[in-house]
């Protein structure tokens, strides 16, 4: 369905795609994982034919972004990273304004829009200006405008920055039940909760490169552990000379007691216990030797 082959991309030296190879298929929840900077909205703006690629090739449906930008616009909806929401409007006239855009007959926008303002609950707050509108409730417009030409492929990226909890849990139930409906999306973030919690496979991408694929539970599988303790110990508080226990594998919870009693045994003092689960966080940094998110 979307087939992306050895793409690269630069913004003069600077190299931000660097020969991605990603195959993604019709229905899937696709996670696109990466910190700040990794090149995200670069990929998805070359799949929604905003921007164009250096090199390599890239097909949506049989189209090529270079050859059919058309007939990938109408089958593609991209909810974009920045709002593009006109404030000094209302949710309602926004809606005209894209729809418009996007060459639909006025009944046609008519009735999405309804369908789409009561499907993120702005219904009732259609007339008033944007301006006047929460964060959460600028981005769930921003999201609506971009599914009004009822595409099959929706671009998510980065939905839920600048949301507080309820709209990020709106958010998550709409794109839920967009996929339950047969979408295909591709969702961008660099918050690992979000992609764990909602997507069926991922793609973690780092400096523009692929560093890993596969769903949430095979990336985890790729680490050595399921679950470890670190326990952190020394011959007195100073920590001067620490040395670490690393207990993973079976019955790492009564290992655990085991080791500590045996520290204690010894006069050894505890300094530190490190509990970690496999997720996402931990094959970032298995694969790239940094954190995702520098404390
Ligand atoms: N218009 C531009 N001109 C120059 N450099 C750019 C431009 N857009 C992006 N870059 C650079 O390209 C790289 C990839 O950026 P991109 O915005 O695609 O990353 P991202 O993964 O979407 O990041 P974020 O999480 O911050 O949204 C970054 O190093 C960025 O600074
Ligand atoms: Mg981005």
């Amino acid at each position: 369905m979307i087939r992306i082959n050895k793409l690269s991309k630069s913004y003069g030296n600077k190299l931000a795609i660097d020969n991605l190879d990603l195959h993604i298929k019709q229905g899937e929840l696709f996670g696109f994982l990466g910190p700040n900077g990794a090149g995200k909205t670069t990929t998805i703006n070359i799949l929604s034919t905003l921007l164009k690629p250096d090199y390599g090739s890239i097909s949506i449906n049989g189209f090529d972004v270079l050859k059919n930008a058309n007939e990938i616009k109408s089958s593609i909806g991209l909810i974009p990273q920045e709002l593009s929401i006109y404030e000094d409007l209302s949710a309602w006239e926004n809606m005209m304004f894209w729809g418009k855009l996007y060459g639909l007959s006025s009944s046609l926008i008519k009735s999405k829009s309804i369908e789409l303002l009561k499907f993120v609950d702005l219904f009732q707050k259609k007339d008033e200006p944007v301006k006047n509108y929460s964060g959460g409730m600028k981005r769930r417009l921003n999201i609506i405008i971009g599914l009004i030409h009822n595409p099959a492929i929706i671009f998510f990226d980065e939905p839920t920055v600048g949301v507080d909890t309820q709209s990020r849990n709106f958010i998550f139930e709409m794109i839920k039940s967009l996929h339950n409906e047969g979408k295909t999306i591709i969702y961008t973030s660099h918050y690992i909760e979000e992609i764990e919690k909602l997507c069926t496979r991922v793609a973690i991408i780092d400096f523009g490169k692929l560093i890993a694929l596969g769903t949430v539970s095979e990336l985890c599988g790729q680490l050595s552990y399921d679950e470890k303790f670190e326990i952190f110990y020394s011959e007195d508080d100073t920590s001067k000379n620490q040395k670490t226990i690393i207990i993973q594998g079976d019955d790492v919870k009564e290992n655990l007691l085991g080791s500590l009693q045996q520290i204690k045994n010894h006069n050894q003092i505890i300094n530190d216990i490190k509990y970690t689960k496999a997720n996402l966080e931990e094959v970032f940094l298995y694969h790239t030797g940094r954190k995702f998110r520098e404390d």
